[in-house]
């Protein structure tokens, strides 16, 4: 395939970048020698399980550059101020300088990772995003948000530092497993609800396809959902309004991931049942009825996420929102749906209110 010829959206930002959709690994060299004429060198940041299943069909078409590998282990730990320092001291050895480019391959956190990494070496090198898992196609590799953890909490440390470009392969998905899935189709399942109820029928009415991963039907997924994360970002990059809806069900979501020390509850579990919560705060605030509600958990169910959770205390939760990002003086902002394809801020949400929404997801 040219590279005219394959399929991209564009975030229209400070610094535009194009979002290419079923662009093959091997031919990312392609496109950078058609961009950037300076590079000699490239860094690929990824982790030990990415790099043995697509390291080798990436550098496949690197083979004019100059390649480092550099390696880490898988998991959310690595998003470290200490792994950051060990990458830079290794880039150093590899003689990398400002006209280095990196490329972030892997999921959300090597793209957190590489991303924060190439931020701040030497105050800034170009960074390509290849995401290969579900939730990062679809949600984290576009936006520019890069950042590693603090033991304060997570993402404490971070930039918005856009991409040049964001290059998806759909067949790094294949070897994903479902668990891994079903924290991307959360956030699908999310970008639907905030923007795109045709998005929401499209769940409803594929839930074979999508199960079986027909890989036309998974191309629509990702496709439909990443174009909702890129019209959100392209209208507002640095979340001074608009972006903040990408937060529906995480605030009830981290509460919960936060209550359980984030053992045995996965980020996509945390946001299906914070996005339960949130529908059913929308339905006391008159926002959407309770069939709609029920149309929400039934998708959520199909897709094998959570819609409850045992034994948790609803006033530890309630007070663990208090520490949202959102929060203004005091008060709690939350994200809510209005039907199954808008959403609104509301800031008129009362701790009683809310306390009622988490016991409605919390089974005894
Ligand atoms: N920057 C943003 O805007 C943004 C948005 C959402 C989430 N995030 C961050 O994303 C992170 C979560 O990302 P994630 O869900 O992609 O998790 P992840 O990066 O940990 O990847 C999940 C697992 O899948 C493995 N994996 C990756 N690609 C694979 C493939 N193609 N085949 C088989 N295994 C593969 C990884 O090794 C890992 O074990 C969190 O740190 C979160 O904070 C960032």
């Amino acid at each position: 395939m040219s590279l005219a010829e394959l399929q991209k959206i564009e975030v229209t930002a400070a610094r535009s970048y194009p979002v290419f959709l079923g662009a093959p690994l091997e031919e990312l060299g392609e496109y950078l020698h058609s961009q950037f004429k300076d590079v000699e060198h490239i860094l690929i940041v990824t982790n030990q399980v990415v790099a043995e299943l697509y390291a080798e069909r990436l550098q496949k078409g690197l083979l004019d550059y100059r390649v480092n590998l550099l390696t880490v282990p898988a998991g959310e730990t690595e998003k470290s101020l200490e792994r950051l320092s060990q990458l830079t001291t290794a880039a150093l050895r590899c003689g990398a300088d400002r006209h280095t480019l990196v490329i972030a391959l892997g999921g959300g956190v090597i793209g957190d990772l590489a991303g924060f990494f190439a931020s701040v070496f030497m105050r800034g090198i170009r960074l390509i995003q290849v995401p290969t898992t579900l939730l990062a196609q679809v949600d984290s590799s576009i936006g520019g948000k890069v950042a590693v953890n603090h033991p304060a909490g997570k993402n404490i440390i971070g930039a918005f530092y856009p991409p040049r470009a964001v290059w998806t392969d759909f067949t790094t998905l294949e070897s994903l497993p479902w668990s891994e899935v079903e924290n991307g189709l959360a956030e699908s399942i999310k970008h639907a609800l905030i923007t795109d109820s045709g998005l929401f029928e499209f769940f409803e009415t594929q839930e074979e396809s999508i199960k079986q991963r027909d890989p036309v039907i998974w191309r629509e997924m990702v496709t439909r959902s990443s174009t909702v994360k890129v019209t959100i970002v392209s209208q507002d990059e640095q979340e001074q309004g608009l972006r903040a809806l990408l937060n529906l069900g995480h605030s009830f979501g981290h509460a919960l991931e936060t209550a359980m020390n984030y053992r045995g509850v996965t980020h996509g579990q945390g946001v299906s049942i914070g996005l339960v919560a949130a529908a059913y705060l929308a339905n006391a605030k008159g926002l959407m009825t309770g069939a709609e509600v029920d149309r929400i958990k039934h998708l959520l169910n199909t897709y094998g996420l959570p819609i409850e959770i045992k034994g948790q205390d609803p006033e530890v939760l309630l007070h663990l929102m208090q520490a949202d990002k959102k929060n203004q003086g005091g008060r709690k902002i939350l994200i809510l749906p209005q039907g199954t394809g808008q959403a609104v801020i509301a800031r008129d949400c009362t701790d009683a209110e809310i306390l009622d929404a988490w016991k409605q997801v919390i089974s005894v």
